[in-house]
């Protein structure tokens, strides 16, 4: 049987040309696969590992549904060998351009009516650019100077202002320990970027309902890491994950979450610039990703909490992403973690996967979450991986404010937790 899927796999890999480089998505399906047994899983790990098959929601336990997009030469091959081995698909999106096209116009028209009425540069109706994130950082600082700060931490590769928000309860009382949040290091995961400031929403405009978290603890944000990366995700090509810092002559960008220099190299990243997990030529080598380490390092001590916002998969994960041993404090970070996905089940049903990103993931080395936790010493330091939605890679706008204000109830229980022990 194994043979056989061999020389399956051999023809698909055949069939498949040489990476990728679309910016349309037309004719491109997404398949959604049910796997029912220990073999068909296997067939979808090994398929993840053909860099053509762009795997939206990765292969993890049996009874959960992965989500791959095929481009139109693959098609083919691809449906032919699930029915050979009878794996259960469903075909969620005929044509991903389509509504990629459809998805585009409707974010420009809720943006443009966001501006219209509101009062803030922002709202959780659209995905918002570069530009009005950080008008909304601004306009917070000067409508709340004594609890709100604003820095322009550094610049990405393009030049453009990556900036963090420092909020506290304006009690002026400084070197309180700190919780780091940070959001978007991959470009296109979109509703990563709007929890992040939901986050930022709830703690300085509903001050009030969230003060118990402000009193010992100043907060730091950085909801957009990787904003040329951003910015081409919304101009250019919607799958955008990297980086855009060109590499060699034919690829650009590095995979941001790859680039921390823990394990840096090593198991679950590529070398080859055009892959989307393309490790950087040396560790460290984006301003982004330096960008984050010294906010971590500066933070080293007063640093307790870590939370990085990804999606998608509905997960929390935990170090380390290298190895599948655990850290000696692995209970305490799991502790939190899992005040995080019952709060969540609680208040909407939806199921996070708790676990560390080795075991419950995939390993993959050279993640922000492993140097936070091992490098700059934060105790608790956790990934998120935001629910899917929609039948592509984001929900749709109307479902950013159900997500954010979901993702905000298991935050705020992991954040009460951590006030709570640490
Ligand atoms: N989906 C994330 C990624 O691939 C998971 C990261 C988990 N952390 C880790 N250190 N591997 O980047
Ligand atoms: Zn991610």
């Amino acid at each position: 049987m194994l043979k056989l899927c061999a020389a399956f796999l051999l023809l698909l890999l055949a069939l498949c040309g040489a990476a990728w480089a679309a910016d349309s998505y037309d004719g491109c399906k997404v398949y959604d696969i049910n796997t029912r047994s220990v073999f068909e899983k296997e067939l979808l790990l090994r398929l993840s590992q053909n860099a053509d098959l762009d795997f939206f929601i990765l292969p993890r336990s049996l009874d959960a549904a992965s989500r791959v997009m095929v481009q139109p030469q693959d098609q083919q091959g691809f449906e032919q060998l699930l029915q050979k081995f009878d794996v259960d698909y469903v075909v969620v999106n005929e044509d991903l351009g389509v509504s990629l096209r459809q998805e585009q116009l409707e974010n420009q028209s809720q943006r443009l009516m966001a501006q219209r009425s509101a009062s803030r540069a922002i709202s959780f109706t659209a995905f918002h650019r570069h530009a009005e994130i950080n008008a909304y950082l601004d306009e917070l600082a000067a409508a709340y100077p004594s609890r709100v700060s604003v820095q322009v931490a550094g610049k990405s590769y393009e030049n453009r202002d990556i900036k963090t928000i420092t909020i506290s309860n304006g009690d002026g009382r400084s070197g309180k320990s700190v919780i780091f949040l940070d959001a978007g290091i991959h470009a296109r995961e979109w509703i990563a970027h709007a929890g992040a400031l939901y986050v930022i929403h709830q703690l300085v405009d509903n001050f009030a309902a969230n003060s118990a978290l402000l009193k010992n603890y100043d907060w730091v944000i950085l909801p957009v890491v990787n904003p040329d990366g951003y910015e081409y995700s919304h101009t250019s090509n919607r799958m955008w994950r990297k980086t855009r810092k060109p590499v060699s002559s034919a690829c650009y960008g590095t995979d941001g979450n790859r680039n921390f220099d823990y394990h840096w190299g090593e198991v679950g990243t590529s070398s080859d610039s055009c892959a989307d997990t393309f490790k950087g030529e040396t560790a460290f080598s984006e301003p982004e990703t330096r960008l984050v380490r010294d906010l971590l390092l500066s933070l080293r001590s007063r640093g307790k909490f870590y939370l990085t916002l990804h999606s998608f998969g509905n997960y929390l994960l935990f170090p380390y992403g290298w190895t599948s041993a655990l850290p000696v404090s692995w209970r305490d970070i799991d502790d939190v973690a899992q005040a995080g996905a019952a709060a969540i089940r609680a208040a909407t049903g939806t199921k996070y996967t708790v676990g560390s990103s080795t075991n419950a993931l995939y390993a993959a080395a050279g993640g922000s979450d492993d140097y936070a936790f091992a490098v700059a010493d934060f105790p608790i330091s956790i990934t998120m991986e935001l629910p899917a939605g929609g039948t592509g890679f984001n929900p749709t706008t109307a479902q950013i404010l159900p997500y954010v204000q979901e993702t905000w109830v298991g935050i705020k229980a992991m954040a009460q937790k951590v006030v709570d022990k640490y």
